[in-house]
C-alpha cells in the first residue's frame, strides 16, 4: 500500500476526512500523540487499526469526537463525568462512561464492552479532521503494537508507511504523553491511566482524592484499561531507572541538574528539561527514547524525575519501557 503523506490544510482535511469514511487507517496529530484513525462505527475500518499496528488482541479504542454534544449520543454522563468533560474538552482527557443505546461506536472498537472511551481532543488539525468526517473516530497512538508512541509525522512513518492509507502531518505534537484516562461508571471516578492531565488538577475539580484501578485484574469488579499492558513503549534498548551513575555502553536520559556521574562518557545524552520543566520533559520523552535507541547503546539509563503533576505520566510510561519482556 503506498501511504500518502499529507499537509494539514483544507485539501488535505478533505483527504483525509473521505479515506476515513471509506473505511481506511489515516494518522493524524491530537495535541497528546499522533492517533491512527479509523471510522469506529465501521467494524471493518476498526479491524484495519489492530492489522496495520500488529495489535496481539482486541484491546478496546477510544472514540475522538469534536464536542461534548457528539461525547454525550455515544455514552451516558452521570454528574460527575459532565462536570470532567466540561471541564477539562477539549484536551487531553478520556472518559470511560457506559454507553448509550444509539450510539454509532461498534462492538469491535469496544471490544464487546458496555462502556466506550470518549475524547474531545483539542488540536485543530484533529478537530477539522473530526468535524470533516462526521464520525466518531477510533484513534489508538499511530506506532506497531509495543512501540514508542509517535509525536512526530516522522515517527510515524517509520513505523506504519506502507501499512496505512495516509499520514496527516501537523508537526510535534504539544502533550507529548497520551490522554489521562478515567472510568466514570457510576460511583467515585477511578483512574486507569496516568496522562496529560494531571491528577492534581482532577481532584482539584472533584475536591477529593482519586481512587487508582487495581494493577492486577483479580477483583473482575474493578474497572481498568485492558491495554495497559505492562511491558509497553519497548525501546530495543533496555532502560534503567532512577539511574544517579552513568556505565560504560549506557545512553543517559536527564533531567537537568544534578547530572548523574559518568554522564561524560554516556553514548548518547538527552535532556527532558535542563530547567526540569515536568511539562517541557512529557513533550520530548519519547522523542528521547526514540533518539537515544537509535545510539546503539545496551540500555537507556534515566536520572531520576519527580512524580508530581505531568510525571506521574512520565514515571508510568518509563516504567512500561523498563518492564521485562
Ligand atoms: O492520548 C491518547 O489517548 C491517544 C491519542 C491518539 O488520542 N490514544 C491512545 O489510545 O492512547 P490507546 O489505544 O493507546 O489507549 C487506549 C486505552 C487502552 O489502555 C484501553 O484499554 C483503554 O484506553 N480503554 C478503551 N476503552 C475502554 C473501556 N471501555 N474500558 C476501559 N478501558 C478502555
Ligand atoms: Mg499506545
Amino acid at each position: 500500500m503506498n501511504t500518502l503523506h499529507l499537509g494539514c490544510d483544507a485539501d488535505a482535511i478533505a483527504q483525509a476526512a473521505a479515506l476515513l469514511r471509506a473505511g481506511r487507517c489515516v494518522a493524524f496529530p491530537t495535541e497528546t500523540v499522533y492517533g491512527l484513525g479509523a471510522d469506529a462505527t465501521d467494524p471493518a475500518a476498526v479491524v484495519r487499526i489492530y492489522e496495520a499496528k500488529e495489535r496481539p488482541r482486541f484491546n478496546p479504542l477510544i472514540a475522538h469526537v469534536p464536542d461534548v454534544d457528539a461525547a454525550t449520543r455515544e455514552g451516558l454522563f452521570h454528574e460527575t463525568a459532565r462536570r470532567l468533560a466540561d471541564a477539562f474538552w477539549p484536551g487531553p482527557l478520556t472518559l470511560v462512561v457506559p454507553r448509550a443505546p444509539q450510539g454509532g461506536v461498534c462492538d469491535v472498537a469496544r471490544a464487546g464492552l458496555d462502556s466506550v472511551a470518549l475524547r474531545v481532543p483539542a488540536h485543530p488539525v484533529a478537530q477539522a479532521l473530526l468535524r470533516a468526517t462526521a464520525r466518531p473516530v477510533v484513534a489508538p497512538s499511530a506506532n506497531r503494537s509495543g512501540r514508542v508512541s509517535p509525536t512526530r509525522a516522522d515517527h510515524v512513518a517509520g513505523d506504519l508507511d506502507g501499512r496505512i492509507a495516509a499520514i496527516v502531518d501537523g508537526g510535534e505534537t504539544r502533550v507529548g504523553v497520551e490522554s489521562t484516562i478515567l472510568a466514570c461508571l457510576g460511583g467515585d471516578p477511578v483512574l486507569l491511566r496516568p496522562g496529560g492531565v494531571p491528577r492534581e488538577a482532577i481532584e482539584r475539580l472533584l475536591g477529593r482524592g482519586l481512587a487508582e484501578a487495581q494493577a492486577t485484574g483479580d477483583d473482575a469488579s474493578a474497572p481498568r484499561a485492558p491495554g495497559m499492558l505492562a511491558s509497553h513503549y519497548a525501546p530495543r534498548a533496555g532502560v534503567r531507572l532512577d539511574a544517579r551513575e552513568i556505565f560504560p555502553g549506557e545512553a543517559a536520559l536527564l533531567f537537568g541538574e544534578p547530572r548523574p556521574a559518568g554522564v561524560d562518557h554516556a553514548i548518547a545524552v538527552r535532556d527532558l528539561s535542563p530547567s526540569r520543566d515536568l511539562a517541557e520533559a512529557a513533550r520530548n520523552l519519547f522523542a528521547a527514547l526514540r533518539a537515544l535507541d537509535e545510539s546503539g547503546a545496551h540500555t537507556i539509563a534515566v536520572a531520576p524525575i519527580p512524580r508530581t503533576g505531568l510525571g506521574e505520566a512520565i514515571a508510568d510510561r518509563l516504567a512500561r519501557a523498563a518492564a521485562p519482556r
